[in-house]
């Protein structure tokens, strides 16, 4: 299995180019399905889960070109078939399948999706969704059998704004028979990037970023095209990097608005940062100030930037308290930050970190895709080297992340 090897303690600058976001390309893939003809994704991420999405695709009898970073996807053949889980447990995204499923044919089976280890991670409001919508959901071990004779529009009330299941219903309901209404909908940025895609094959979506979606559903949806949005957790993680080492750092192609929550904690913390339309330039902080952050959803802290934020608040002079309110096992990177010299403990659902701590050189072990990042961007500040093991949970989420960071300045490589 290779490995990431980081030298620490180099200062970054010159620009890094922020990819097509995961989390929204990841639903816009299954969603081409909608289409009963041709796709067409701007600013695809070249990332582990993509290849998995373009394999059940392939598998589902699709035709798909990838030419660079764009993805073409023809559905004129499409067959529904059984999606084992050799394929859907490789990432959670496989889920919008569901929906995309259930919609084109009224009948989908999928095991249930894989995804991070970062705690629980039910999917009862995407099943209760698909319910309301007029179909029977039946489990039978890790496989799901989703069936409705006609999906019917109805008022949908989320318990949790889950992003997932707001996707996952709005998916769905486009093609059911009458008005939906999605209220306490989850609204991220990405699910106004599936919903312009939804939009531009034909649907009738209203309301997509608020926390109320209204859908009044088609018959048939017609050639799509769409651009995947700026990652804004990639841009966030690149900011943190830039805050810990940047000399005038450019961090390109980015939607400055999806990252106000990030870039008024990075503030409070003492950084410093120039906005220029697209473009944030960063330094290094002369000095950090310890800050609390409480994860919520959109447009409250981003639990996805949670873990490579402590990094950064281990440099900071005092304590800081996180307080993680949507996964349970979000702070499993923090074993790692100890051992390179961080001084962390966990009580609950809250973290605390007591800086400001010198990090140095250690084998570390990814756990998850936050938790590489948190330690990737620990091995970069380190004195001394860094080997980080598990960094397929890395590569699923960040295009390019070893030569994005050599070509700042940044001594690391892919050991065999
Ligand atoms: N939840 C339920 N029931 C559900 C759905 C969610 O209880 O039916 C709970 C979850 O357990 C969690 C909370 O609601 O505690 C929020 O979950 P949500 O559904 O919003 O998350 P998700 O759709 O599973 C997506 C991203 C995650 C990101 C979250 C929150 C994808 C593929 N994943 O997950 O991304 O953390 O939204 O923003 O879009 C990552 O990129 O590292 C990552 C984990």
């Amino acid at each position: 299995m290779p490995k990431i090897k980081v030298e620490g303690g180099y200062k970054l600058s010159g620009d890094v180019k922020i990819s097509g976001a995961k989390n929204s390309a990841v639903a816009l893939i299954p969603a081409a399905l909608l289409s009963k003809n041709e796709s067409t994704i701007y600013n695809i991420p070249h990332i582990r889960d993509i290849d998995y999405l373009i394999e059940i695709l392939k598998l589902l009898n699709c035709e798909v070109e990838v030419i660079e970073d764009t993805l073409k996807i023809n559905t004129k053949n499409l067959k529904n078939k059984p999606i084992p889980d050799t394929l859907s447990k490789e990432m959670r995204a496989s889920y919008y399948f569901m929906g995309a499923l259930l919609a084109r044919f009224k009948k989908v089976e999928i095991c249930f999706p894989g995804g991070c280890n970062i705690g629980n991670r039910p999917i009862d409001q995407h099943i209760k969704g698909f319910e309301a919508l007029g179909a029977t959901v039946t489990q039978k071990k890790s496989t799901f059998l989703i069936k409705a004779k006609q999906l019917k529009g109805a008022k949908i009330y989320l318990d949790i704004p889950s992003v997932g299941a707001t996707i996952n219903i709005m998916i769905a309901a486009t093609m059911a028979k009458g008005k939906t209404v999605i209220e306490n909908a989850a609204k991220e940025p990405e699910i106004v990037n599936i919903a312009s895609f939804l939009i531009n094959m034909g649907a009738k979506i209203k309301g997509a970023g608020t926390d109320k979606i209204v859908i009044e559903g088609a018959e048939e949806l017609d050639n799509g095209i769409v651009e995947v949005c700026p990652d804004r957790i990639e841009a966030g993680t690149y900011l943190i990097i830039g805050s810990l080492l940047g000399k005038d750092l450019n961090i390109n192609n980015i939607i400055v608005d999806h990252l106000a929550m990030l870039l008024s904690k990075l503030k409070e913390a003492g950084v410093e940062f120039k906005i220029n339309k697209d473009k944030i330039t960063i330094n290094k902080a002369r000095k950090l100030k310890p800050t609390n952050i409480k994860t919520l959803s959109y447009p409250g802290f981003p639990t996805d930037l949670q873990q490579p934020f402590t990094t950064l608040l281990t440099q900071a002079e005092g304590t800081s308290i996180i307080e993680e309110t949507i996964y349970e096992s979000r702070f499993r990177n923090t074993e790692y930050l100890n051992k390179m010299g961080a001084n962390t403990y966990i009580d609950k659902n809250k973290l605390t970190i007591k800086g400001k701590t010198k990090l140095y050189g250690s084998e570390v072990v990814a756990t998850d895709l936050r938790a590489g990042a948190s330690l990737l961007i620990a091995a970069l500040i380190a004195k001394g080297t860094t080997t980080i093991d598990n960094i397929e949970f890395i590569l699923r989420g960040y295009e390019d992340v070893i030569n994005k960071l050599k070509q700042i300045g940044a001594k690391i490589e892919l050991i065999p």
